[in-house]
């Protein structure tokens, strides 16, 4: 049987030029088609984090993180926090700007959906430069949650996004391209 880091290294398709000119685009969506990848997948980005404490919630972040937050959350029977682009939050929203390659971009959260305190495990499809996570990592402080451990796919090397999170949270992927 593979290992799900093999399974995202076969079914990961990569798309030069996306989304735009001279970027190597890794697109997981296959990776979610697949029936035995999909929650292979999902168990082993949640193992390293279900010891200990474990986690009371996942959040995931738009908009490939919601599918893989969804396929955790259903195995480990606790429930989802959508992490979204701004102005796609009703009522209430907590909001945290973050450094994209080219310019700036928002995230957001409602809060008040769980108990203060509750332990949430943030996933991902790629992390990249970082910011994104990191953006999610503070909205989830802000909201009085723990942020216990980022989960993602696939890590893309020399970015440094993994030393931008560690100081914050441990870090788990299931490869590094
Ligand atoms: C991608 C990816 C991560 C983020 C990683 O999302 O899904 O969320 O970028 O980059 P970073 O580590 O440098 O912050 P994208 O901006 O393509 O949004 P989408 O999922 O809505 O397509
Ligand atoms: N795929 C998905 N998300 C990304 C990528 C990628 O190659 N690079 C930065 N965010």
């Amino acid at each position: 049987t593979d290992t799900a880091a093999a399974l995202v290294e076969r079914l990961t398709q990569i798309v030069p030029d996306f989304p735009k000119p001279g970027v190597l685009f890794r697109d997981v969506t296959p990776v979610f088609a697949d029936p035995i990848a999909f929650g292979r997948v999902c168990e082993a980005l949640a193992a390293p984090f279900a010891v200990g404490g474990g986690f009371a919630a996942v959040a995931g972040i738009e908009a490939r993180g919601f599918a893989l937050a969804g396929g955790i959350a259903a195995q480990h029977q606790v429930g989802v926090l959508t992490v979204r682009k701004a102005g796609k939050l009703p009522g209430e929203v907590l909001s945290e700007q973050y450094a994209l390659e080219y310019g700036e971009a928002e995230l957001e959260l409602r809060p008040g959906q769980l108990e203060p305190g509750t332990r949430v495990l943030v996933v991902d499809d790629v992390l990249a430069t970082g910011g994104t996570a990191a953006a999610t990592v503070t909205l989830l402080e802000r909201a009085g949650y723990e942020a216990i451990g980022f989960a993602a796919l696939l890590e893309l090397d020399g970015l440094s996004g993994r030393e931008r999170l560690e100081p914050r949270l441990p870090v788990a992927t299931l490869g590094a391209v």
